[in-house]
Order: C-alpha cells, then structure tokens, then sequence
C-alpha cells in the first residue's frame, strides 16, 4: 500500500532505556522493511516541556541519533530527523490548539503525572505537548503510529483531532492506527505501579542502554519485587516480579510461560541477577555501536540534516493545504 506512513518520535532526553528499546525502538526497526514511507523523528520541541540545560540538549540529540541507528534505524530505509528543523511541525500545531478545549487537555493522566512532578508548577508546553504530537503525526498525513501504551490517551487525542479537522473542513487527514508493541510498557524498577521513564528522578529506576554491566546489575539487584521468593507471572497482583519476567522474556524472545519454567526454584533475589545477564546481553552490541558512533558527531549531524530535508519535503505541502483550508 503506497499510502501507507508510519510515523514515531522519541525525546532526545538522554539515551533510550529499556521501555523506549522494548516499547518502540525494537519495532520501529522491524517497521522499515514493510511497503509505504517510514518516519521517526528526535522531538526535540517536546523536551523543552520541562527545563533543560542547552548544551546537555544539543548533546542529547547526537546521542539519542547514534543510539537510534545502533539499534538498526537505517537512514536508507527511514527518514530519521529532528522536529526542530521542520518549522511546519509548530505550525500545525497552532491550528490543532485553536480546536482543542481546555478540560481535554487537563485530563490527561501523563499531564496529572508529570504537572505533578514539576510540583504542579508545570508549563502551558507541558500542558499542550500532546497537540504538538497531533501535528508530528499529522504532518505527514500518518496512517499508522507504532508506541508504547503510555501513549495510548494521546493517540485518541491525534485522533479525534483529526476527524474534528475533516468535519470542519472536509476530509483531509487519515485518522491514524496505533501499532501497539507486544511489550506495551515496561515498569519503573523502583515503582512498578509506573511506567519505566526518562525523566524519572529516581536513578535507579530505569535501565539505559548505553549502561554498564555493573550499572545494570545493580539496578536490577535494587528493583522492588515482594514478599514472594518464588518466581510467577501475575501483573495484577504481583507487579515487580511480573515486570521482571516480561523483560527477560522480551530480551531473551522466549514465551512468558518458558522463563518462568526455566525460572523454576530461584529465588526472586536470584532470579533478577538473571534478568540482568539477559539484559547485558541484549544492549552489549548496541552500546559498542553506540560509542562507535559517538566518535563521529560530523556524520551524525549529516544523517539529521539529510533526514530533515526530506521531512521537510513531505511537510511543507500538507501545511500549506491546510493553511489554505483554514482560510489563510
Ligand atoms: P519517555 O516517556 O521515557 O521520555 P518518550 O516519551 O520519548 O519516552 O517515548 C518514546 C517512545 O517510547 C514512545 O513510543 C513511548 O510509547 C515508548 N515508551 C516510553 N516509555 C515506555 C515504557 N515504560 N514502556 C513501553 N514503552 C515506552
Ligand atoms: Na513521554
């Protein structure tokens, strides 16, 4: 199906970590090899929704690039590039906030959870930044949109802004499918009653690709399981340790059922040192791929500037059709 776009972004907010590797990143890659265009992009607008420090930024945009394409992004058979250089994405923007109320956007439960982080002291971008996905996905007329569970609520934002901008001003905008991943969301290691995120506070709750072995186990070895020695799988009622087998059946690419037969008689304490190794194993090759990169910050900066062009190309007519059915 040549109308067939597949569009996702990912903050450059550090390097990707175990929920963004297993949640999106790994299907991203297998994305690539079916029919239509393919975009990802580094949504560097979305990151300034909470502060940040301008170099680390500049920084994180190059590592978040050289870890993409560690994990087998391939500029070839993708457009990878930044938001910021494609000007209509703040444009389209703005249209889709002038249709959007208020109450919509402050029953967001990502908005409740992260207004609540910045001690609900949280900015009007914070607050918009789920319009401004509507328009990353729209941009590009997007019939598909490959994320993670958390995203779920700001799909049918995307979506209803898109049939609420055809009823206005006829149809123009496919309403785009999510393509939710097999491993919907990853769980913080210290709080598995929350996802597992970049930008959580705690240290120790979220694994990183780019972590050292050491760094990995001892986040593991930290992880909040229960009272339960035994291992089981029981997302209801036992969060930590099923977390830690939807892991290390993710990584490993084994059935639920299987790891927790392999599993059987290690204690829980045991038994995350496991899903350690397994997770070592896993992001080994991509971390020294990733350091390879990282040497070439000339080549990085090419494949974003080669990326964005192209993005751009795609962007700047849809704009200016919807400028004009907007009355511009
Ligand atoms: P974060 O929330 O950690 O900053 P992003 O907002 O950059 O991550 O999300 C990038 C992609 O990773 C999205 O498709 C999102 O659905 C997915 N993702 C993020 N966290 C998780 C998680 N804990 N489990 C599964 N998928 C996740
Ligand atoms: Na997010």
């Amino acid at each position: 199906d040549a109308l067939r776009r597949v569009f996702s972004g990912i903050q450059p907010t550090g390097t990707p970590h175990l929920g963004n590797y297993l949640g999106a990143i790994e299907s991203w890659v297998s994305l690539q090899s079916e029919p239509g265009s393919v975009l990802y992009s580094i949504v560097d607008l979305h990151s300034i929704t909470v502060p940040q420090d301008p170099a680390v930024l500049r920084q994180s945009i190059l590592d978040m690039t050289a870890a993409l394409l560690a994990c087998g992004i391939d500029p070839e058979r993708s457009i990878l590039f930044r938001q910021s250089q494609v000007a209509e994405h703040t444009q389209l923007s703005w249209i889709l906030t002038c249709m959007v109320r208020l109450p919509r956007l402050q029953h967001l439960h990502q908005w409740k959870a992260k207004s609540a982080q910045q001690k609900h002291d949280g900015t009007v971008g914070l607050l918009t930044y789920p319009v401004l996905q509507a328009a990353d996905v729209l941009l590009y007329k997007s019939t598909h949109v490959p994320v993670g569970e958390d995203q779920v609520q700001h799909m049918e934002l995307v979506q209803d802004l898109a049939r609420g901008f055809n009823k206005k001003y006829g149809e123009f905008f496919p309403v785009p499918k999510s393509i939710l991943t097999s491993m919907k969301k990853v769980k913080s290691l210290r709080d598995p009653s929350a996802k597992m995120s970049k930008s959580d506070p705690d240290r120790l709750a979220t694994v990183r690709i780019t972590d050292s072995p050491e760094e990995i186990v001892q986040k593991f070895r930290k992880a909040v399981t229960d009272f339960t020695s035994e291992v089981t799988y029981d997302p209801a009622r036992r969060e930590g340790v099923s977390n830690l087998v939807a892991i290390h059946s993710a990584v490993t690419g084994l059935p639920v059922e299987e790891v927790v037969r392999q599993s059987a008689g290690l204690d829980t304490a045991r038994y995350k040192l496991l899903v350690a190794d397994a997770v070592i194993e896993k992001f080994a090759p991509i971390k020294s791929e990733i350091e390879k990169l990282k040497m070439d910050k000339d080549h990085l900066e090419k494949v974003l500037e080669a990326g964005s062009a192209r993005a751009k190309e795609l962007a700047y007519p849809v704009c200016q059709e919807v400028k004009k059915l907007v009355g511009f």
